[in-house]
């Protein structure tokens, strides 16, 4: 199974997902498939900085100039009409945490927080210790890419086995992980 199609059994397997954060949002191929076929999704964040990433190991994205990056986020914001939930945040994952749901105001706020950024051990780290005070308990934090095999992938595991020790992760399809607060 894909990740799309597994994310979106496992957000209609729990109805209580009403409120989603996804940190790295892409062409928004994800967001798009989960607010079309997960009804009971009230809001959903799609947060990306959307930028330029030269000289940070980033694969095929260095090669993607201003131009390019605004012509996807543009993209995005055009799905806006057609999903009520949908909200478009261009901005570092960590940025929008601390400036748009900033703490105690924000604590819990999230039922599930899905990280699919920059795959590098000191930005998941950030991003999972910023985001992590956002989900509420009983919420679930996840993303992609834990059992990626490229080697600019590979910080994801090592951040997610570090902050959760790997006993409590749990993996799906296509490297998908979570768990559970
Ligand atoms: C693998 S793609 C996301 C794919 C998307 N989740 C999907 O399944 O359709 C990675 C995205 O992360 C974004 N990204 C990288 N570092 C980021 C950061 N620090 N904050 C926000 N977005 C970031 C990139 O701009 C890129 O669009």
């Amino acid at each position: 199974m894909t990740h799309y199609s597994f994310l979106e059994k496992f957000v209609n397997d729990r109805p209580q997902i009403k409120r989603i954060a996804e940190i790295g949002v892409y062409k928004g191929h994800l967001a798009r498939h989960l607010c079309r076929k997960c009804r009971h999704i009230n809001e959903y964040y799609a947060i990306d900085q959307w930028d330029v990433v030269k000289g940070k190991d980033f694969g095929h994205y260095e090669k993607f100039d201003k131009k390019h990056w605004d012509e996807l986020y543009l993209r995005v914001c055009k799905e806006i009409p057609y999903h009520r939930a949908l909200k478009v945040i261009r901005m570092p994952g960590v940025v929008a945490c601390k400036e748009l749901f900033p703490l105690p105001k924000f604590k819990e706020f999230f039922d599930f927080v899905y990280i699919d950024s920059s795959h590098h051990y000191e930005e998941t780290l950030a991003e999972i210790n910023a985001w992590l005070p956002l989900v509420r308990k009983l919420g679930i934090i996840g993303g992609h890419d834990y059992a990626a095999t490229r080697p600019e992938h590979q910080g994801v595991r090592r951040a997610v086995d570090e902050v959760f020790g790997k006993d409590r992760v749990k993996e799906g399809d296509d490297m998908v992980w979570w768990v559970e607060l």
